[in-house]
């Protein structure tokens, strides 16, 4: 039981394909023992591939083949990759993903169902591509009271809002480059409207509190109304515009604060260094003090890089994590009315 499989062959998946071969030695040294990738899902053939004699399309040959030990679902979306997972850990095959709108929305359920049947359910890459900041949470700093995280968790609205401060582009030629050169999807709306952010900082307050916030308790502001007058006015405060979420929680309330918003960030704040499609994450701690990671968070190989990083972990751990959200419900949330003009960012 030591094979992988890996379910849909998009970007990601194909990513994920090519440097687990680029890196094969490697990892089979970290592990002890030369894993190799089965079978790849996808509704599509691919007989220009190297892998192609690999591609199936019926899930249950991979849930009923018992060497199966781990599998990435990387296919994005909640259906059919709830029940997908569901299926595998149901069946004690540990599940990697690039999910994050699946891990915002069902994250406790999935690793309840992991820890019961003694496998893993890892998510490295659905926040932050390739900067580790899911297992720096789960693991490095399971000792520290977790009080705040900052982060700009969206490479595509973190480039429009760079192109209109620094090439001072209206929002809407700027969303045209994002897509000219692909950060930015065809619909570029999960993006825009800071849902995608929403998902991202659900999923780190779930961990650093260890509650399950769902994505639509977040207070969420996309992009689309920021003008050019805005960016004037903050450049005249010594300032950016960026799109920041943010989760706290002081140590004694059981009350939660918690929104993703166009904020004004003062450029004496290390978030206002963070340009272009990059992401960063501000982690304060209660031992470790402030800490911040900075990285490419989309992308083929950066989010390849953190789904064979999960792959590695679930070969060799059984569920060492304590990764365990309860369920709570929504008033655990703190609300606020809604403010006129843009926050600043403490
Ligand atoms: N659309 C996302 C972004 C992709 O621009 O950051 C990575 O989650």
């Amino acid at each position: 039981m030591r094979k992988l499989a890996i379910l849909g062959f998009g970007t990601v998946g194909s990513g994920t394909v090519e440097s687990f071969y680029h890196h094969k030695e490697k990892i089979a040294k970290r592990i002890g023992f030369t894993p190799d990738i089965k079978y790849i899902l996808d509704i599509r053939d691919f007989p220009e591939s190297p892998y192609k004699d690999k591609v199936i399309h019926d899930f249950s040959v991979i849930e009923n083949d018992p060497e199966i030990a781990v599998a990435a679902e990387v296919m994005g979306g909640l259906n059919p990759a709830l029940d997908f997972t569901k299926r595998l850990l149901s069946k004690g095959i540990s599940v990697v993903t690039s999910n994050k709108e699946l891990v915002a929305r069902h994250g406790a359920e999935l690793l309840a169902l992991a820890k019961a049947n003694n496998c893993s359910y890892l998510f490295e890459a659905s926040t932050g591509g390739a900067i580790p900041i899911i297992r720096t949470l789960t693991d490095s700093l399971s000792s520290n009271y977790i009080y705040k995280i900052q982060g700009i968790l969206n490479g595509t609205t973190n480039f429009i809002l760079t192109k209109m401060r620094e090439e001072g582009l209206p929002f809407n030629e700027a969303l045209k480059l994002a897509q000219d050169l692909g950060y930015a999807e065809k619909d570029p709306t999960a993006d825009i409207s800071g849902a995608d952010s929403a998902r991202k900082i659900s999923i780190l307050a779930s961990i650093a509190f260890g509650k399950h916030i769902k994505p639509e308790w977040v207070k969420t502001v996309g992009i689309d109304r920021v003008t050019s007058e805005d960016m004037a006015y903050a450049e005249s405060l010594g300032a950016k515009i960026k799109l920041v979420a943010v989760a706290s929680k002081e140590s004694d309330s059981d009350k939660i604060f918690i929104t993703v918003a166009p904020y004004i960030v003062c450029n004496n704040h290390q978030l206002a260094h963070v340009d272009d499609v990059f992401n960063a994450v501000m982690v304060d701690a209660s031992g470790a003090g402030r800490l911040m990671f900075y990285g490419q968070g989309a992308g083929k190989l950066p989010t390849a890089s953190a789904v064979l990083a999960d792959i590695t972990a679930a070969l060799t751990e059984t569920n060492s994590s304590d990764n365990v959200w309860e369920e709570c419900e929504e008033d655990i949330i703190i609300k606020t009315d809604g403010e006129e003009g843009l926050p600043i960012l403490e």
